[in-house]
């Protein structure tokens, strides 16, 4: 299993993976291209003798506090053996390089193993979106994951004290907020369901 950066030039090898993942409702070639150009995203393919079997997507707006998981997809036969962890992981450390506080991401009230990787890795349910996925008119699940606390649980797993761990200052983030207060949901302006009706991720 190798995963690295995605380019333009893999356009045609995610397209055939989103398409077979997501048969109603996925993007155009249009707007996977402009994902992969953009300065504000970051995707990452994994593949396998040759072959793509998977790729992922951030987009972190440079400065920004937060960021959306945009995509995740394995090839059908390749699923269950750690690949979609694995690009989630490199997801969410990019960004942490790029010093975010909050990732967000939208999952379909219908889709448990999605649901179950991602809680695994600490996300947590903030919010509900009605009939967000068109035209299957399922709920998105919209989910938190505080990264400074992922980054901390990663280094004391592998053994790296705390002390060596600067993650993005907390000072305005999640964390100091009142026990109770509500946590705001991504504007529709950062994840805008796309033209084809599917939401992000
Ligand atoms: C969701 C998806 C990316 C997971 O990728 P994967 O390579 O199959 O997952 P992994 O093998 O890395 O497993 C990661 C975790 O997912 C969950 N999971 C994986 N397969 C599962 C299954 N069949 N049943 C329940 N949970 C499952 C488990 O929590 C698992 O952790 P564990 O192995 O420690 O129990 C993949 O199933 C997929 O591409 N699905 C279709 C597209 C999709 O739904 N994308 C998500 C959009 S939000």
């Amino acid at each position: 299993m190798a995963t690295r950066t995605a380019t333009v030039a893999d356009l045609d090898g995610i397209m055939a993976l989103e398409r077979a993942s997501f048969p109603t409702d996925a993007w155009s070639p249009a707007m996977m291209r402009e994902e992969l150009a953009s300065p504000h995203g970051w995707y990452v393919v994994v593949e396998e003798a040759g072959r793509l079997v998977g790729y992922a997507g951030l987009r972190a707006v440079r400065g920004a506090r937060d960021a959306d998981i945009q995509t995740i997809t394995i090839s059908e036969a390749a699923r269950g053996r750690g690949r979609g962890r694995a690009l989630l992981t490199a997801l969410l450390e990019e960004a942490v390089r790029r010093e975010v506080h909050d990732v967000f991401l939208e999952v379909r009230a219908d889709n448990p193993v999605a649901q179950k990787l991602y809680l695994s890795e600490g996300f947590a349910e903030v919010g509900r979106r009605p009939r967000y996925y068109q035209p299957d008119d399922v709920d998105a699940i919209v989910m938190q994951l505080d990264l400074r606390g992922w980054a901390g649980r990663r280094a004391e797993t592998a053994g790296i004290p705390a002390s060596g761990l600067e993650g993005p200052d907390r000072s305005h983030g999640i964390g100091s907020e009142a026990p109770g207060e509500a946590i705001p949901l991504p504007s529709s302006e950062s994840t805008p369901p796309t033209a084809s009706g599917k939401g992000w991720c």
